[in-house]
């Protein structure tokens, strides 16, 4: 069952930055890439739960800010010999408004 929700215009997460949208029971990261890419992961590192929002955005990844694991925003899995994932979510973009599936 689809629960789409808008989260916020394109044009206010910076370029490489993200945004924090937060539920009754979670922290949404939404990341913005370079290439005006939009994805949305779970806002907790799968290792140990590093804010993702607060990490360094590259190419369609992430870098944990704790202990540099690097996160694909495509999939939310650890990227190299780490393994874990964190839970992503569907993202559109509509007339530059940015919605999740939650
Ligand atoms: S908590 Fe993210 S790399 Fe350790």
């Amino acid at each position: 069952m689809s629960s789409w929700k808008e989260v916020t215009a394109l044009d206010d997460i910076p370029v490489l930055g993200s945004r924090v949208y937060r539920t009754d029971h979670q922290e949404i990261a939404v990341f913005r890439t370079r290439d005006d890419s939009v994805f949305a992961l779970h806002n907790s590192c799968p290792h140990e739960g590093g804010v993702l929002s607060e990490g360094i955005v590259h190419g369609h990844k992430v870098t944990c800010p704790l202990h540099n694991w690097v996160i694909n925003l495509e999939d939310g899995e650890a990227q190299g010999p780490d393994e874990g994932r964190a839970a992503c979510f569907e993202v559109q973009v509509r007339k530059r408004i940015i919605y999740i599936n939650l």
